[in-house]
């Protein structure tokens, strides 16, 4: 089974995208599925201007991702812009694309409503994701629900293109993560770097547990039962603690008795015991850039290597290239 999937290098990472994507990447890694990984740095183009941010996201997401766990000996891990050939078959995919199919995606009004500015690139970014997908054959791609959409048009180019030309690409099925894992933000609502309500992968534990002793409870006193299913702190409990330790926390928070500054406390700790790994991986690794390039050239080698023979295919039967006769 080929498994891919891509993330855009345009913010910090934060706990939300470990739970909700890079914990899977790391699992499917080490179930001994073929897998390619890489740093969607086109398509953060649509929304990230400065070119200096851009390097370091991208930095954030090369030095994130092995620094949860990725092991490059076993994952293709590479930069989309480092196998060109994907751009070209975005061309030939745009050809063949309709407009209804892209003016029906969601995410491009969504993100324009973020702020975003409307591009032509925005708008045919689901085409540049199709060719992410299809330029390596793959079969699996995890994604987060909101991606679905863009997993349906690909499936739509991939077979429009096979019925023009040929069969050639494989129709890939979307793998997608747990719904119930969407991780709430510090606010409330769901954890994004657009919404300002993170806690980052590689954050400082005192910032880390300064930031969750500030989350909002309400003002049940000490002594009183509380609800633990509205309770923010709780619900980041669920992520970080025990099975045997959640169940012990619910009991407290029903029973009466507790202060939530107790519960903000354990938590803090928990998180950094998740985190202190992960922080020390990622300093250790900036140290040794060199390492890192070297990981990122090497993944775009083997992947460069699937999309050209693809390419070769392509070019051929739209008669870019001449024809096998
Ligand atoms: P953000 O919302 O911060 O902009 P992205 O859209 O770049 O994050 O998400 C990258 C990956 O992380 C996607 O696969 C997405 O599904 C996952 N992800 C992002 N935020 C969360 C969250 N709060 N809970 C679970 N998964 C998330
Ligand atoms: N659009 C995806 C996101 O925002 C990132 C992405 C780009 C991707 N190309 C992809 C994901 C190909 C899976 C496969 O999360």
């Amino acid at each position: 089974m080929r498994v891919l999937s891509g993330i855009q290098p345009s913010g910090k990472l934060h706990i939300g995208n470990y739970f909700g994507a890079l914990r899977q990447y790391v699992e499917l890694q080490n179930q001994g599925h073929e897998c390619l990984y890489f740093i969607a740095n086109y398509h953060a183009l649509t929304s990230v201007a400065d070119p200096q941010e851009l390097r370091e996201y991208v930095d954030e997401v090369a030095l994130g991702f092995l620094s949860v766990g990725l092991d490059p000996e076993k994952v293709i891990f590479f930069r989309q812009s480092d196998v060109p050939e994907v751009t070209e078959l975005t061309w030939i995919f745009s050809c063949l694309t309709p407009m209804g199919l892209l003016e029906r995606c969601h995410s491009y009004k969504d993100k324009i409503q973020q702020g975003v500015a409307p591009s032509h690139g925005l708008f045919a970014y689901p085409v540049l994701q199709a060719s992410d997908i299809l330029i390596y054959n793959s079969n699996l791609v995890p994604v987060g629900q909101d991606q679905k959409q863009h997993l349906e048009v690909t499936r739509d180019i991939a077979q429009k293109f096979n019925n023009r030309y040929g069969e050639i690409f494989n129709i890939p099925e979307a793998y997608i993560l747990d719904e119930t894992a969407v991780v709430p933000g510090l606010d409330g609502q769901k954890m994004s770097k657009s919404y300002n309500n993170t806690l980052e992968l590689f954050e400082p534990a005192n910032s880390i547990k300064k930031k969750i002793m500030r989350i909002v409870t309400d003002s049940t006193p000490v002594e009183e039962p509380k609800d633990p299913s509205t309770c923010l702190v709780y619900a980041f409990l669920k992520l970080v603690a025990s099975e045997e330790e959640c169940k012990a926390w619910h009991k407290r928070y029903t029973d009466g008795g507790m202060g939530y500054g107790e519960a903000k406390k354990r938590l803090a700790e928990l998180t950094n015991e998740l985190l202190a790994p992960f922080r020390a991986r990622y300093e250790e690794l900036t140290r040794n850039r060199d390492y890192v390039e070297d990981v990122l050239t090497q993944g775009a080698k083997k992947a460069r290597a699937i999309a050209q023979e693809i390419m070769e295919k392509v070019r051929s039967a739209t008669g870019i290239t001449a024809g096998n006769k």
